[in-house]
């Protein structure tokens, strides 16, 4: 799958924009503050209609103007597709794929995959379990439109839930109502990180063992709040006892204190846990193996090659890393930000493109 060609109408800093990409390669190179994540930004909202950055949709549209239009189009292994989004500052955000009004985000999630990695994702094993949580829900979203879904009623049960804890008259049959939502989807969402987290953690491990020559293992586990059951019933009803014996805490807190709104995940270097005892070095090799096992997990999973945006990374990778995420990167469509081109790259990838951006212009 690729990217073919990326048009823009007063989105961020680009007034008129409309640009074709490699198939494999593209190096998206500019000063500071030129335009050159404003162009990922772009290109990834057609996959997930949402920006990486921000989830202020009006931050996107061009300074005085009141509307931002983005299309894309991406060539894929069986059908292309194209994707045509609209911000206004004064109503919702429209997509269109493929022609035809998109209503709910799990219709377009799926079309077009794509992988960011960015500086902050090099924490990704040292920060708070929030992040972590949210690599696994944006990536098993992507793949798979029933996760986001779960995902999204298990969400609006816990607002509403949550909301109704901090009124001052509780009746608890109003609470069961919510329970009953938290744990139909609070399972399923469970099981799915189980088994992404398995099979990401084979791939990851691999592609650590072969970035450090095989001096090291590595190896990643779900770590979910309430325990883990194979068995759906017996999940359900873990996740119920729990709410049920956490019940007095969150009248207390006011909020749900207990459940897969606070699972993680924990990464192990040679058996010991890298988010404590790793070095920094190690902790990064572990998100970059993470961010290459997500991509293996894609292939998988649908038969097609996912995109990767690599923003302002390949700096922050010392050499060996930088070569081996070269060496990687040899199947996928790439998008690279950089102040400098990168000569390694260069050198192992000839025909890359080379977008020069300059004042929200691609220079040519
Ligand atoms: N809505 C907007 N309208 C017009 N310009 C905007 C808008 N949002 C951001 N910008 C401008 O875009 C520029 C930043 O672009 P971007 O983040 O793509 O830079 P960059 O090339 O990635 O820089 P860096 O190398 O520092 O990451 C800034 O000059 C900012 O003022
Ligand atoms: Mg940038």
């Amino acid at each position: 799958m690729y990217i073919k060609k990326l048009d823009l109408i007063n989105f961020r800093n680009y007034e008129d924009l409309s640009i074709d990409f490699d198939e494999k390669v593209n190096l998206i190179v500019g000063e500071n503050a030129q335009g050159k994540t404003n162009l990922i930004e772009a290109v990834y909202l057609s996959s997930m209609g949402r920006s990486f950055r921000t989830s202020r949709d009006n931050e996107m549209i061009r300074f005085g103007e009141k509307t931002a239009v983005v299309r894309v189009q991406a060539e894929k292994e069986y059908i292309n597709t194209k994707v045509d989004i609209t911000i206004d500052r004064h109503s919702k955000k429209f997509f269109r794929k493929d022609g035809s009004p998109v209503r709910k985000m799990s219709e377009l999630m799926k079309n077009i995959i794509i992988v960011v990695f960015s500086p902050e994702d090099l924490s990704i094993v040292k920060e708070e379990p929030e992040l972590r949580r949210k690599f696994i829900d944006r990536e098993l979203s992507q793949i798979k439109p029933v996760y986001f879904n779960d995902l999204s009623s298990h969400r609006k049960a816990l607002l509403q839930r949550n909301a109704y804890l901090k009124e001052d008259n509780i009746d608890k049959d109003m609470l069961a109502v919510w329970d009953n939502e938290l744990v139909k989807y609070g399972a399923e969402i469970m099981r799915l990180r189980k088994s992404f987290v398995e099979k990401i953690s084979e791939s990851a491990g691999r592609i650590y063992s072969s970035i450090t020559n095989g001096a090291e293992s590595m190896r990643i586990e779900y770590d979910p709040y309430l325990e883990y059951s194979d068995d759906k019933a017996a999940q359900r009803e873990i996740i119920a006892s729990a709410l049920e014996k956490t019940l007095e805490t969150d009248l207390k807190m006011r909020t749900t204190t207990a459940g897969p709104h606070k699972d993680d995940i924990k990464f192990f270097v040679n058996d010991i846990n890298a988010r404590k005892y790793g070095s920094q070095g190690q902790q990064r090799t572990c998100a970059l193996a993470l961010k290459l096992a997500d991509l293996d997990f894609i292939k998988e999973e649908t038969g097609e090659e996912g995109i990767l945006i690599l923003d302002d990374v390949m700096s922050e990778l010392d050499p060996t890393r930088r070569e081996y995420l070269i060496r990687a990167l040899s199947e996928n469509q790439v998008f690279i930000t950089s102040t400098e081109i990168d000569e390694g790259l260069l050198k192992a990838y000839p025909d890359a493109k080379i977008i020069t951006v300059k004042k929200g212009t691609v220079v040519l």
